[in-house]
């Protein structure tokens, strides 16, 4: 099955299971892994930061990121398609105490101005804002990447503001791939960055908060409470380590074969779509005849896997598993769905 349901479903490749292998290890909680914080002070260099905690997934990342800036009954400004909002489970309540106010961007993307005037006063019966999340790309929105110089004015106003600048960064390198942006610059503007090792970069498992020392001081306390406190991990930091050497700077042929995917779909009639929305590894398009079910049936009966994503709209996912011969395979089969 050529599997487009997801970046999150490669597997590691002979090279990564090699360097995984022979992985030196030690006990994390005991700060004696030697992989892992090799691997925390690389990604914190590549991006600038003072320090990083390497965590289970992107969820636990970005509910970190939110409980080292808030106190219960804050809140933090975001927008509704964002991950932390959807799917999380609610963890922001549950674990930080605080209220999430969704704004409606274009396609994940907040603007400055959206975000200044959602910035609350101060009053006793208001929710105290603290936060501003943006999440680069944007998963729902479809891959979308935020502006440089938008990401520039919301940090602009987080500091006039007095707030924390939070990034769920789980696709931050397809961002940085795509828009031609050092990671460094993110590191600049933002106090807190989740970055994830397991979407299309490849890893199996893994993700990473980034921030200050204080700040990630407090992460990694709450990170073991939330029982995210790892032994022997040295493994998975290797394998961290081989994805980002080794597939950071190949994202760029995941978004070519996503934009060639979307001028398939967009020349059936049964699809509506605009190609030139596609800006990352992310395709997102509307079925207007047969429905969701019966198209995702009729690829899956030519071999290629996708996922709905709304009452109307498929999602395709490229990664670095897929072929150029997949591709193909894909790209027929939008062309050959004719819907009833
Ligand atoms: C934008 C974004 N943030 C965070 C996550 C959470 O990552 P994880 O599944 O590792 O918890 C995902 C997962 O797909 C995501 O798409």
């Amino acid at each position: 099955m050529i599997d487009l349901r997801s970046d999150t479903v490669t597997v590691p490749t002979d090279g990564m299971w090699d360097v995984m292998h022979k992985a030196p290890v030690g006990d994390d909680v005991f700060g004696e892994d030697p992989g892992l914080r090799a691997l925390e002070e690389k990604i914190a260099n590549l991006f600038g930061m003072e320090n990083g905690v390497f965590v289970p997934s992107g969820t636990m990342g970005n509910q970190l990121g939110l409980k080292v800036h808030t106190q219960p009954a804050d809140e933090v400004i975001i927008d509704e398609n964002a991950h932390i909002y959807h799917s999380e489970g609610a963890a922001s309540g549950l674990i930080s105490g605080i209220q999430l106010r969704p704004l409606q961007g274009v396609r994940g993307i907040l603007s400055a101005e959206q975000v200044n005037s959602a910035v609350r006063e101060q009053n006793d019966w208001d929710p105290h804002t603290r936060v501003v999340a943006l999440e680069n790309t944007s998963n729902k929105g479809g891959g979308t990447c935020y502006p440089m110089q938008t990401v520039k004015d919301i940090y602009d106003i987080t500091k006039k503001r007095g707030l924390a600048l939070h990034l769920d960064g789980a696709r931050i390198w397809n961002a940085a791939i795509a828009t031609d942006v050092d990671l460094k610059e993110y590191g600049a503007l933002c106090d807190t960055i989740s970055v994830c090792f397991s979407k299309g970069l490849g890893a199996p498992v893994g993700s990473m908060l980034l921030g200050s020392r204080q700040l990630i001081k407090k992460a990694r306390r709450f990170r073991k409470i939330l029982g995210g406190g790892m032994r022997q991990a040295g493994m998975l930091a290797a394998a961290a380590s081989y994805a980002v050497d080794h597939h950071f700077e190949k994202l760029e042929e995941d978004h070519r074969k996503a934009r060639k995917l979307a001028e398939a779909v967009a020349s059936s009639p049964c699809f509506e779509m605009d190609p030139a929305q596609v800006e990352t590894n992310i395709v997102l398009f509307r079925v207007v005849r047969g429905s969701v079910d019966e198209a995702l049936h009729w690829f899956h009966s030519k071999g290629v896997a996708m996922i709905p994503f709304g009452d109307d709209t498929i999602r395709a996912t490229f990664h670095f598993q897929i072929s150029d011969s997949d591709l193909d395979t894909a790209m027929s089969a939008a062309e050959s769905y004719r819907g009833t």
